[in-house]
């Protein structure tokens, strides 16, 4: 069926001006009588393109191919538009990816220096933008506010720098930061760039055993946090916690000198804080004693920036490292052409600093950019469901949920299924906006796979093209990489200036986690399927594929139809030992209360299989659940 109005021959138009073999589809069948999901095109609406940095697939191509055939042309000419002390010699980047040849290793802009905070604050003021405000603080109450231009960011940040290296913080030292999402929370990671030191964010709905295991790794000389946090109508005592990880660690050898205490007056006072003198100290009583300018220390390129752990499902946390040059031009160019960014934009992203999201797209990217970010403390459903479109309509001035002033919307941290961005695209984004569907890692530190929104139509679940410079491959279990249509294990041949560098301490398991399993290759661990038209479709983490009398079945495949029944809102889908049979069909469905997730929202479906397998004497760590009561109502409820 083609859909016979004046959109549909925009539709046709740009079909014809699409990727090669898109050329052939000469209907697009949209709403109820979709034949395939891989067939439904969204077309950017009317005048999108035609602002867009990136309006058409052939020019997407072009920069594309560049960016491939030219690595070290296309990504220093970008560098270029950033502050360096010292650039680059000839040589932009080197890499080894492959085992075979020896140590894993990937530099970008080695020998060059330059500092990150520099970038985001001082050039951005130096190029006129001193009075345009970087942070629009919401906080959790609906009413309470406050903003920081850029000149005002850049003074708070050099207090706080001076103060550390006046407890003699130095370049290269560690300092944790367990913060909610404060303001307090970006000038703590803006500040230790600043100086050279590594910040290692930890995220404040951590628990103790999972903060202390932190600390006994990267070993901070300080750790920067506050008194306690409101989230909802619930009171988090923070401080207690950081003062119970600081036991622990200290029973592991490992002695913090410094806590560093922001007051956060709107959720308890000083005077209720357990305090341990001599160590402590209340960040309003120093901090603003200090100088207003700071000299910013000049980082070589390779530098570490930060580290972040990622739990892993099974073993310790990963203590993922980026280095300073190449995340810094990586996430300021993702972040640019992903969400197609104006001067004029307000931009949020509702990630807590405490993930790989807000590092690179609360803080890093978009200040890089010299843009407005909004920095939300709250929770989405507090006072009610309706928060996050009273913000969007707040810093707009409109009338209450009209969200007319949304341009681009994002989604990211699993497969978005087609119902869930159909709903997103028509509902919240009154079928105009635009989706970014961005899939990356934190390993990755920027968007490897991603729609530009203006430059091809999207397909409701498909994160659609590579990066520039990123060449995904999808390989079988031998590790031969497959062509045209195919699925199998998604990884990249090349490196790209944002990829981590080791895993803090063993780069004995950065190499065997993610080169080993396929030589030659970097290893996402995840499922993907490249449709007939090139687009790429992530079917979930390859250890949680369900395999049905030898074929492989994506979490997200099946998740995907059984969302597609409109009463159901959401699905986990998890395989368990059975049978060989020659139907793949489910053998129990439960109904559910809720699924367990991560804080960040991922759905820890390893805990499902061991539900599911009743082996619950192995369902591993569930500290870093949202809400583990969960488990036991999903325990009771599978009772058969
Ligand atoms: C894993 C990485 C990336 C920042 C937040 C999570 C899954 C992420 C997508 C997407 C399908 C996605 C993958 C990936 N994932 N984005 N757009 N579509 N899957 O970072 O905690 O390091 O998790 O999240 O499975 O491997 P992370």
């Amino acid at each position: 069926q083609t859909m016979a109005t004046s959109s549909s021959d925009r539709r046709l138009r740009h079909v014809e001006s699409g990727p090669g073999r898109m050329q052939r589809l000469n209907a697009v069948v949209l709403g109820e009588s979709i034949a395939s999901e891989e067939d439904e095109l969204v077309f950017p609406s009317e005048g999108f393109s035609e602002q867009a940095l990136v309006s058409s697939h052939e020019q997407y191509l072009k920069m594309y191919k560049r960016s491939i055939e030219d690595p070290a042309g296309f990504w220093s000419e970008i560098a270029s538009e950033f502050y360096w002390k010292t650039k680059w010699g000839e040589e932009v980047f080197t890499e080894n990816l492959d085992v075979r040849k020896g140590k894993i290793t990937i530099e970008w802009f080695k020998g060059a220096t330059t500092n990150v905070c520099y970038n985001a604050l001082d050039r951005n003021i130096e190029a006129g933008n001193g009075g345009k405000i970087a942070i629009q603080w919401e906080g959790n109450e609906p009413g309470h506010d406050a903003q920081l231009t850029y000149s005002e960011l850049l003074e708070k940040v050099c207090q706080l720098s001076n103060y550390l290296k006046d407890i003699g913080i130095r370049k290269g030292d560690a300092v944790v930061i367990y913060m909610p999402m404060l303001m307090e929370l970006p000038i703590a990671m803006l500040a230790c760039a600043r100086i050279g030191a590594v910040h290692s964010v930890v995220f404040a709905g951590f628990s103790t055993e999972s903060l202390a295991q932190r600390i006994v790794d990267c070993k901070p000389k300080a750790v920067i946090t506050c008194n306690a946090v409101c989230r909802g109508t619930k009171v988090i005592q923070l401080k207690d916690i950081v003062d119970d990880a600081l036991v622990e660690s200290a029973k592991n050898g490992i002695l913090v000198g410094a806590c560093l205490t922001y007051e956060n007056s709107s959720a308890m006072m000083r005077e209720e804080t357990k305090w341990q003198d001599g160590r402590d100290i209340w960040w309003q009583d120093v901090v603003p004693k200090y100088s207003t300018t700071c000299e910013v220390e000049w980082m070589d390129a390779e530098d570490p920036l930060f580290l972040l752990y990622t739990s892993g499902s099974t073993g310790k946390p990963k203590g993922v490292l980026h280095t300073i040059g190449g995340y810094m031009i990586y996430t300021a160019t993702t972040f640019k052409y992903a969400f197609d960014y104006k001067p004029s934009d307000i931009y949020w992203c509702t990630a807590d600093c405490g993930w790989i999201t807000g590092h690179s797209y609360v803080t890093y990217g978009p200040l890089l950019n010299g843009a407005t970010v909004v920095v939300f403390e709250g929770a989405p459903t507090y006072p009610d469901y309706g928060r996050c479109w009273d913000i969007v309509d707040k810093f707009k001035y409109v009338t209450r949920y009209s969200r007319k002033s949304l341009r681009i919307l994002g989604s990211v941290g699993e497969p978005i299924n087609p119902s869930a961005w159909r709903w997103l695209f028509n509902v919240v984004g009154d079928s105009r906006c635009p989706i970014s569907d961005t899939w990356w890692q934190t390993e990755t530190g920027g968007f490897l796979i991603t729609p530009l929104p203006g430059a091809w139509p999207q397909k409701p679940g498909s994160a659609t093209f590579p990066f520039f410079g990123v060449q995904p491959a999808i390989v079988d279990e031998k590790g031969n990489e497959l062509e045209g249509e195919c699925s199998g294990y998604l990884s990249i041949k090349n490196s790209w200036p944002g990829a981590f560098r080791t895993l803090y301490g063993d780069h004995e398991r950065y190499e065997t986690t993610y080169f080993k399993p396929f030589s030659g290759y970097y290893f996402s661990g995840d499922g993907c399927r490249r449709d007939k038209d090139g687009y790429y479709w992530l079917t979930g983490r390859v250890d949680d594929v369900i395999n049905v009398s030898g074929h492989r079945i994506g979490t997200a495949e099946v998740e995907s139809a059984l969302v597609s029944h409109p009463q159901c809102a959401e699905a986990a889908v998890v395989g368990v030992e059975h049978e060989i049979g020659a139907f793949a069909a489910p053998d129990r469905i439960h109904w559910a209360p809720g699924l367990p997730k991560t804080r960040s929202g991922k759905i820890m479906r390893r805990i499902l299989r061991k539900i599911a397998s009743r082996q619950l004497d192995e369902l591993g760590d569930t500290s870093t659940l949202a809400d583990p009561s969960v488990v036991d109502q999903l325990i009771a409820l599978s009772d058969f």
